[in-house]
């Protein structure tokens, strides 16, 4: 089976997932920007991954605009990992929860543009105000002055769909 990973990554933590997941399929991880739309439709399996921006997972509306016939995506956040946030994820992107995993990424100020530390700094001073913080927010909080929460093990669960999909056939 003929598969890739492709990948959308801001500050490197999705692309660091991509390549653990590129590593373990045997295949090859390209950034979405080297890729051409039409050299994907020769793929069985296309494995996407971006980060994700305000719930939404960055690119994929131009992968899912290609139709392609096998796509496992994955999105790369700040949330804590659970099932609800999976969940709400692949929800609003319109991604078939069974195809979808979410992975925790983290934070690095240094390699952000100054408009998206700017909204990153609005959300922080949003949650810096709230008297009652969730865990989910005390542990953003946390997280704003840099942190990398990356996991290898946490990408397991795709290998496993992706060979329940024939992805570990080799043609
Ligand atoms: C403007 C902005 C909005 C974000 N919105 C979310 C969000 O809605 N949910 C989330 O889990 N993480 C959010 N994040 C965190 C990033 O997804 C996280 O830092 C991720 O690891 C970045 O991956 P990258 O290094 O591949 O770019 C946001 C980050 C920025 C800069």
């Amino acid at each position: 089976m003929r598969k890739i990973v492709v990948y959308q990554s801001g500050t490197g933590f999705t692309a660091k997932y991509a390549g653990w997941i590129a590593e373990e399929l045997g295949c090859e991880a390209r950034e979405y920007k080297s890729v051409k739309a039409n050299d994907l439709l020769g793929f069985d399996m296309v494995i996407y991954g971006g980060w994700i921006m305000a719930n939404m997972v960055v690119g994929y509306d131009k992968i899912k605009a290609l139709n392609l016939k096998n796509v496992i995506v994955f999105g790369v956040g700040m949330s804590v990992p659970s099932v609800e946030t999976a969940e709400k994820i692949a929800s609003q992107n319109q991604i078939p929860c069974d195809r979808f995993f979410y992975f925790e990424g983290g934070y690095n100020p240094d390699k952000l543009g100054f408009a998206k530390k700017m909204m990153v700094n609005m959300i922080k001073k949003s949650i810096e105000k709230k008297e009652e913080k969730t865990a989910e927010e005390q542990h953003m909080l946390a997280s704003f002055a840099g942190a990398d929460y990356t996991d290898r093990e946490a990408t397991k669960k795709l290998i496993e769909k992706v060979y329940a999909e024939g992805g570990n056939e080799s043609k």
